[in-house]
């Protein structure tokens, strides 16, 4: 049991495993992250930038930033945010739209969709979509830019790289893909040991980061044909790709 900062009592007991045929949510979702995505009060708990900002050991915003500044101040293209993120991250990039600028948000936890619909003022070029991101719907090359906060690192590497191979699928050549996510920080960093036993007990997936770089997960077909510009920040524990295609 925990408490809300309002005082209320916030209960966070893991419920039964939903069939997934009947809410199409991925395993490792229901397994590993109920207690952060899908249970009511874990939404409630967490969607609380100071304690995202924690999680992140004080990063977020620079995080937030540096994966905005890949879009600019004036968004006027068609925008792909795949996954919800905890935060005011959307409505920042829904303030950006410009002209012809449309975003559209994907996620598979319909808990996850309502949460942004109530964060997010009603935007004519904004639009929400249950989907999964390892088989998206939308067509080849339907948008300019894609981004991808923090998920990657959530998923079994099959999950990723299917997850990659339809970022690049629907990202137009010539656009782009933004990646933000764990990173292995220098050995001496001294969050190296306690960020390692962190992710190895609360976010398996998480450690292929630190043993791979995100090019390992991308088709290798194409990987070559791509250009990464890699950045690291906070001593090697975040980095962000840009990948443009
Ligand atoms: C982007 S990640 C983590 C973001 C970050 N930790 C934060 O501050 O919110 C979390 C989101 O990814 C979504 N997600 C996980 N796997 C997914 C998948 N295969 N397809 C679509 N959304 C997925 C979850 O439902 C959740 O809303």
């Amino acid at each position: 049991m925990k408490n809300n900062n309002d005082g209320t009592a916030v209960a966070l007991t893991r419920p039964p495993l939903a069939p997934s045929r009947e809410t199409d949510i991925p395993d490792y979702l229901q397994r590993v992250y109920w207690w952060a995505y899908l249970h009511p009060n874990a939404v409630r708990l967490f969607e609380r930038e100071w304690l995202v900002n924690l999680i992140l050991w004080g990063n977020f915003a620079r995080l937030r930033d540096a994966a905005l500044a890949e879009f600019g101040d004036h968004i006027d293209q068609q925008m792909l945010q795949i996954a919800c993120v905890y935060g005011d991250f959307t409505q920042r990039i829904a303030t950006r739209l410009q002209g012809e600028g449309t975003l559209d948000i994907v996620d598979v936890a319909p808990i996850q969709l309502d949460n942004l619909r109530r964060k997010l003022p009603p935007h004519p070029a904004v639009r929400l979509h249950l989907q999964d991101a390892s088989a998206l719907h939308f067509p080849d090359a339907h948008f300019d830019s894609t981004l991808l906060f923090f998920l990657l690192h959530e998923q079994p590497a099959a999950v990723r790289r299917a997850t990659l191979a339809e970022a690049l699928r629907v990202t137009r050549p010539g656009g782009k893909i933004v990646i933000v996510d764990y990173h292995r920080p220098r050995r001496s960093h001294p969050l190296h040991f306690p960020m390692q036993l962190i992710l190895r007990t609360l976010e398996p997936f998480a450690i292929d980061l630190w043993q791979h770089e995100v090019q390992d997960y991308l088709p290798p077909e194409l990987a070559s044909t791509l250009r990464i510009d890699k950045q690291t920040y906070f001593g090697g524990l975040y980095q962000k790709l840009v990948i443009s295609r």
